[in-house]
């Protein structure tokens, strides 16, 4: 707890929305994407209960995209540690799947945080098979973010994006992301961010 009232509601509303089963559940009629070639359907899970299948299927997607770009910034790849960032108790998931076989094309992770002493749903991934990007599912994911951030009354969406990564910046910028003010200005990332909701969800 704070001495700031306003910080300890920020953080009563944080565990709100920590503590629903689903909260996805309100837009079930949106957990699919079926557009541009894919058929797809999605489902919301937390990280604890992800089984060990699961995990390692996540966790080769974040690797196989990833750890060469690591590598390459100050961060360096750490196994152990993205592990325990990506199934820390708090992670929540959305996982995208192929509904013709189930298998596992994308996924985004999130967690409903303090950030900046107010609340926001914080996006630490956003992961899509090659063969399934450019066609549209990162935009939708993230508009499904979107609504899910401000029906919870989040006060933003914050991510962090490598300024090396250029074609993920350019669609972070394509989704009116803005850079946060406390965005380290000579860093190696960017802290973006948005205040409120500008992609519409679209019935698919
Ligand atoms: C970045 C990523 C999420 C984009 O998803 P996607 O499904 O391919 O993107 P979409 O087809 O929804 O494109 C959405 C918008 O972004 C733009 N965009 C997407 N990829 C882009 C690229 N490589 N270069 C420039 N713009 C791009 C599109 O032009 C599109 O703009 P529009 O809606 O105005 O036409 C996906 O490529 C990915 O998972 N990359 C690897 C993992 C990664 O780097 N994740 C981010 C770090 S956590």
């Amino acid at each position: 707890m704070s001495n700031n009232p306003k910080v300890n509601m920020s953080i009563q509303a944080t565990k709100k929305v920590n503590g629903l089963a689903d909260p996805t559940k309100p837009f079930s009629s949106f957990m699919k994407y079926n557009k541009n070639d894919l058929d797809m359907k999605m489902k919301f899970i937390k990280a604890p209960a992800m089984n060990t299948f699961l995990k390692a299927k996540v966790f080769s997607m974040v690797k196989d995209n990833m750890m060469e770009t690591y590598k390459k910034c100050p961060w360096g790849w750490n196994g152990k540690d993205k592990r325990a960032e990506l199934f820390h108790k708090d992670s929540r998931y959305i996982l995208v799947q192929h509904s013709s076989n189930n298998s596992i094309a994308a996924f985004v992770h999130f967690r409903f945080d303090i950030e900046n002493l107010i609340e926001v749903l914080y996006l630490y991934e956003i992961q899509i098979d090659k063969d399934v990007r450019g066609k549209g599912l990162g935009r939708y994911l993230m508009s499904l973010l979107e609504t899910i951030a401000f029906h919870y009354k989040m006060k933003r969406i914050v991510l962090t994006v490598l300024k090396s990564e250029e074609d993920v910046v350019k669609f972070y910028f394509s989704l009116q992301y803005e850079i946060e003010s406390y965005s380290p200005e000579d860093a190696f990332y960017y802290i973006l961010s948005k205040k409120k909701k500008t992609l519409e969800l679209v019935k698919n």
